[in-house]
């Protein structure tokens, strides 16, 4: 597999089914030589085909991504288009695989650069393609008259269909040139009337689904931020609107129609641009974020992009998710394929924000393991002079105040509750006042003689410096190997702002959106080397860096700051349209809640986190007997299905978008023996019941028992019956009121 800044890696994809058909062409094409004649190459995995080819001009073209075509059809070769009208050129009229800025392209770019002597003419041709082994293609690309190559790779998962795809610039001049564009892929998609689902958010208000119609012209959803950001998440879906009549557009469909989708796995500045363009096409950019983009790349140097991912469904957005979760779970996560369900943890933040010590932690851990808890994670406050988020950042060693005698009592005490235990870093930031910062005042990004934006009270480490790189890999090395530690939960807290790196030359100083981002993984990656058992948590202010990127280093994420069990019902809808359960991480937090101050019961926020992966963040010395015991047997229930929610089918039955008053959704384990539903009232309004509830995805004939983890239907509903039965006659809850949930799990019997 094809993963950018993981080069190293041993693949993790099979792609045992790529059709005879397909290696045949691709060795025909490999034979033959500079494209003079129609050359097509197909990839085939799950219920999917995508097809390109090499024109008469020599340029590389798209020619089909859709549903799986049959292993003997033919795809119509590559032509270019016409001149359409003396305003268009042929070159811009004819869709690109991988269009590179030069004669008269007014499309998106993929790639754009200046060489030199001035030229900024590329125009890329195809130099010959080579299969990588029964899995993959790399095509190689070079420019009409210069040294720059580019290669193009593709490999396809047979199970899902799921493209990756990436791009490899290389300069074989004799000078350097300066990249200012550079995509990982362009996706093109039939002419026809679509519906753009994207997600955006704020920081405690992440993940809403945004779907408008595509219109003529340009979507564009990015990040400026040096980060992936809340503002906007780095996936797409495309459906396909059923029907075209232009009169009466239909939105895109939960369960039905085609739908495309991409995610880039990339955690630094972003951009994915999604364009109409005139001749009706859509075509989506996606890679490194052009603005304030400038990668000088030296005689004999290449750059690599971010990997593209790109999939297609024709089981609406419902189909494109489960492919995509099925897809992390098995090949994008530390420990795919099958990555542990993780751990119920404990986390004290809200409970305590900076006022963590010994005696306080030991209470709670106390608490929290006679409720089942697996994991104990003590949050910030731990380290340096850290009583607030003033000061510390930067000072990795334990407070002696709050912890005398080092962190080994306290996670002594924890392994003998039966928990494991975990911690909050945030190695990338600093506090100015701080030891660190009063010794390196010039490792921060900055530009000397201007002022340093603080936000909370921070600055961002630049890590792109291989000192600061060293010094972050030292501290979290040291505080592995000093310590028992299972977990760490590593924030990041605020973005970018003058993004400067003096200590290179001026024109590779814009480098630092590139290395910065390497430097991240490659930590990550040699501290899981180093400490393999140790699992990690992306968290920035909540869900501010969740993308395929960091999901190739991190095992889970801490989607959102707000822990509102309502809010959270919508947003946790919103991040499974891109993002498995599996790493969905929910706390249940106290009532009224800080945030919303919306009181609701421990039952409700119970059922509302055990849709993802299950912690408990509330102030558990508040809790009465009956809250602990309600809480106990809650995690209990939860531990004994949990893997059916976190790697089962999801269906989203009934939305919980736009505040809506009832919301439903149902996990269908893999092998569809177990189903576990979860159903909320949020408001009951005119005495109305909780509609219908008819679930998906069982299988007809078998049987299926009835089993309440909470709730109850009205009388009558049987205790057993078939898949059918509750798919197509459906089964009616008794669940009124005003935030009030239930869950039940069905469970085959024969
Ligand atoms: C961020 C995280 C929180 C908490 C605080 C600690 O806001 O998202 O969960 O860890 O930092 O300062």
């Amino acid at each position: 597999m094809l993963r950018y800044g993981d080069m190293t890696k041993s693949p993790k994809m099979r792609f045992s089914s790529i059709l005879c058909a397909w290696c045949l062409l691709i060795l025909l094409a490999a034979a033959s030589s500079i494209a003079q004649s129609a050359q097509v190459f197909r990839l085939d995995g799950n219920n999917s085909t995508y097809a390109f080819g090499v024109n008469e001009r020599g340029e590389l073209q798209p020619l089909y991504w859709g549903g799986r075509l049959g292993p003997h059809d033919s795809i119509p070769a590559a032509h270019s288009s016409r001149e359409m009208a003396s305003f268009d050129s042929p070159y811009t009229t004819t869709p690109q695989e991988y269009a590179s800025w030069g004669a008269g392209l007014f499309t998106e770019p993929a790639l754009k650069l200046t060489f030199a002597d001035g030229n900024r003419d590329l125009v890329l041709h195809f130099v010959r393609a080579t299969p990588n082994g029964s899995q993959a293609i790399e095509v190689l690309l070079k420019d009409i008259s210069r040294e720059i190559y580019v290669t193009l790779r593709y490999s396809i998962d047979p199970d899902s269909g799921i493209l990756a795809r990436s791009a490899s610039i290389e300069n074989r001049e004799k000078q350097s040139v300066l990249i200012e564009q550079a995509a990982a892929a362009q996706w093109t998609l039939p002419p026809a009337r679509y519906t753009l689902s994207y997600l955006t958010g704020r920081w405690a208000g992440e993940w809403t689904l945004n779907q408008e119609q595509i219109q003529g012209g340009a979507r564009v959803i990015e990040s400026r931020r040096g980060t992936t950001g809340h503002q906007a998440n780095p996936w797409f879906a495309i459906s396909r609107d059923a029907g075209q009549n232009p009169a009466a557009p239909a939105i895109a469909d939960e369960e039905h129609g085609e739908v495309w989708f991409g995610a880039l796995a990339w955690s630094g500045s972003w951009r994915i641009t999604v364009e109409h363009t005139q001749l009706d096409a859509v075509r989506v950019t996606g890679g490194f974020n052009p603005f304030d983009f400038g990668y000088k790349l030296k005689p004999g140097e290449h750059l690599e992009t971010p990997v593209f991912y790109g999939g297609y469904s024709d089981h609406g957005l419902g189909g494109a998710s489960r492919l995509l979760h099925r897809f992390e779970i098995a090949h994008i996560l530390p420990q795919a394929p099958d990555p542990k369900p993780r751990p119920v943890i404990y986390n004290s933040w809200e409970a305590t924000e900076f006022k963590v010590d010994e005696a306080g932690q030991v209470a709670l851990a106390e608490k929290a393991a006679s409720i089942g808890v697996d994991r104990f994670v003590m949050d910030d406050g731990w380290f340096g002079q850290r009583q607030n988020d003033h000061a510390g950042l930067g000072d990795w060693y334990v407070n002696p105040d709050k912890f005398p005698h080092g962190l080994k009592p306290l996670i002594d005490k924890v392994h003998a509750l039966g928990m494991d235990f975990g911690l909050w870093v945030e190695p990338e930031m600093v506090n100015p006042d701080s030891d660190l910062y009063r010794k390196h005042p010039d490792w921060v990004l900055n530009f000397p003689g201007r002022p340093r934006s603080e936000s909370r009270n921070q600055l961002v480490l630049n890590l792109a410096r291989p000192d600061v790189r060293d010094y972050i890999a030292g501290f979290l090395d040291k505080l592995l190997t000093e310590n028992d530690i299972a977990f760490l939960k590593w924030d990041y807290n605020r973005n970018w702002s003058e993004p400067g790196w003096d200590q290179v030359p001026v024109d590779e100083q814009k480098r630092v959106y590139v290395e910065f981002i390497r430097n991240l993984y490659a930590i990550l990656a040699d501290l899981r080397k180093r400490h393999p058992k140790v699992e990690i948590e992306s968290c920035s202010g909540g869900g501010g860096r969740v993308d395929l990127g960091i999901l190739g280093y991190t095992d889970e994420v801490w989607p959102s700051d707000n822990t509102d069990p309502f809010d959270r019902l919508s947003m946790q809808e919103g991040f499974t349209y891109a993002y498995t359960p599996q790493i969905m991480m929910a706390w249940v937090t106290d009532s009224p809640h800080w945030y919303n101050h919306r009181s609701t019961s421990l039952t409700y926020r119970m059922l509302s986190s055990m849709q993802g992966s299950l912690g408990i963040g509330a102030n558990l010395n508040h809790w009465t007997a009956e809250d602990f015991a309600t809480a106990k047997r809650l995690i209990a229930a939860y531990h004994s299905v949990q893997r059916t929610i976190v790697r089962g089918d999801l269906y989203r039955i009934i939305t919980s978008r736009d505040g809506s008053q009832m919301s439903a959704t149902e996990t269908v384990s893999n092998d569809k023996n177990q189903a576990v539903v979860f159903a909320f009232a949020n408001a009951t309004t005119e005495g109305r019941g909780f509609p219908l509830l008819q679930l998906q995805g069982l299988n007809p004939d078998a049987e299926y028992k009835l089993t309440w983890i909470e709730g109850k239907s009205w009388p009558g509903t049987p205790e057993s019956a078939s898949g059918a039965w509750w798919m197509r006659h459906g089964l009616q809850l008794d669940l009124r009121g005003d935030f009030q949930a239930a869950s039940f799990h069905l469970d085959r019997q024969r």
